[in-house]
């Protein structure tokens, strides 16, 4: 018997999973390989203990309080000045990075592809991957340096994503200076705590959300390559806005002067029923409160300026010293858990494509990370500049309102 077999069975008959390796039999020799690779990786006893909280609804009071900020269209021309001139160094000196998060299903969207793969429909066209490509170019163009672009994809879509930027020659940016690295995933549950599995009979797993983050860059060495470079910078920012600012050397400068170790971008919530997570302080220390979690009361308090309380709306663009990306990467961040729907093998080996959701999936969040950190500041953008979401195939951000808010802002 194969003993790596063996020891498969055994986890499969600690935590009751046996059905794993149901059609193992009927799989061929790479594919049984791979499953059982994927039994002896899997944390079970994680996966245990998340199934056994599904339902316990924690009650960890946290003090809800609201976080200064600055805001950038009330700053002057002198201390723009000084700002960008900080940052202006930072990029200059190699010392700035920058990580575009891929790794997302973008089910919302239903585009068949990777996410940045996706064209906005601009003349002439061109994909996510090759916009901000382009934003990186006019730096290079600027200050003469090449700006190492580190892309986070997931298992999924990894291959997909390669391919396509070997395809397009990179864009004609540094080939060497982009590094793709894969995210951990996490395997998805019934409402039985069971795994699933997929049409080809491997456990069916889902990347573990973009809190998986921090996790991946130290386990794909990324964390290394760049202190490697003597990179102490570094922004990372979502795949599905457009407009994200991949060098904002005013916010740059804005961490130095202020001595922090993280700055988190924001923009003002267009009216308090606004579906976003907005920047707060818990127990004292800097975090994002979900729309889910707020009041509706606390969501309309307005301050004497008469300006929302909570109105600094979270957009996945945040600048991280190196430093803070160890330290909020020492530990796992928390999970949290969506009921989706999930294609999957029943027990007879028949292929379900449920009508309602049917699965657990799990996912960390980046903003966990900032509580971790002692000084965070808030930087206010202006949203027409900075936020332009492709999320749904239809309706609000979906590429139709991102291409306007793209094409007004580049008046292209
Ligand atoms: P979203 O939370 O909007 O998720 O991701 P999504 O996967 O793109 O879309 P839906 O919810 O399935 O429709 C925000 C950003 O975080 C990245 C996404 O690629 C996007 O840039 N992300 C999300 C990851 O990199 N990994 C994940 O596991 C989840």
């Amino acid at each position: 018997m194969n003993p790596k077999y063996e020891q498969a069975e055994q986890i499969l008959n600690k935590y009751n999973q046996q059905h794993a390796l149901k059609f193992y039999d009927n799989l061929e020799s790479t594919k049984k390989e791979e499953l059982l690779n994927q039994i002896l990786s899997i944390d079970f006893e994680q996966l245990k203990n998340l199934y056994d909280n599904i339902n316990k609804i924690e009650h960890k009071q946290s003090e809800i309080t609201p976080i200064e900020y600055t805001d950038k269209s009330k700053m002057t021309q002198d201390e723009k000045k000084y700002y960008l001139e900080k940052g202006s160094n930072v990029i200059k000196q190699n010392k700035y990075a920058v990580v575009t998060m891929a790794g997302g299903q973008g089910t919302r969207l239903g585009h068949s592809g990777p996410k940045g793969t996706f064209m906005l429909g601009l003349n002439p066209d061109k994909s996510l991957f090759e916009i901000f490509c382009d934003k990186l170019k006019k730096i290079k163009k600027q200050y003469g340096v090449i700006i190492p672009w580190y892309i986070m994809t997931s298992k999924e879509n990894n291959k997909e994503t390669v391919n396509f930027f070997e395809k397009n020659n990179y864009f004609n940016y540094s080939k060497e200076a982009i590094k793709f690295f894969i995210q951990e995933e996490i395997p998805m549950i019934d409402k039985q705590g069971k795994v699933i599995l997929t049409e080809h009979g491997l456990i069916k797993q889902a990347a573990n959300g973009h809190g998986g983050i921090f996790e991946s860059m130290f386990k794909n060495g990324i964390v290394d390559d760049m202190k490697k470079k003597n990179i102490e910078w570094i922004f990372i920012g979502p795949v599905d806005n457009p407009l994200v600012q991949m060098t904002d050397e005013l916010m740059l400068g804005l961490a130095i002067d202020k001595k922090a170790m993280a700055v988190g971008k924001s923009i003002v919530k267009s009216n308090p029923e606004e579906k976003v997570g907005v920047f707060c302080k818990k127990n004292n220390n800097p975090s994002v409160v979900e729309y889910t979690e707020i009041t509706k009361e606390m969501a309309e308090m307005k301050d004497k300026n008469g300006e929302l309380l909570y109105g600094e709306s979270h957009i996945n663009c945040n600048l991280f010293s190196i430093r803070a990306i160890e330290k909020i990467g020492a530990e796992q961040l928390p999970y949290h858990t969506a009921f989706k729907k999930a294609v999957y093998m029943n027990e007879d080996g028949k292929v379900i494509k449920p009508e309602e959701p049917n699965c657990y999936k799990f996912e960390t969040f980046i903003f966990d990370g900032f509580e971790k950190l002692d000084n965070m500041q808030i930087l206010r953008g202006i949203r027409e500049e900075e936020f332009a979401p492709v999320k749904n195939k239809e309706g609000v951000d979906s590429p139709e309102t991102a291409r306007k808010l793209y094409k007004s802002y580049y008046n292209c």
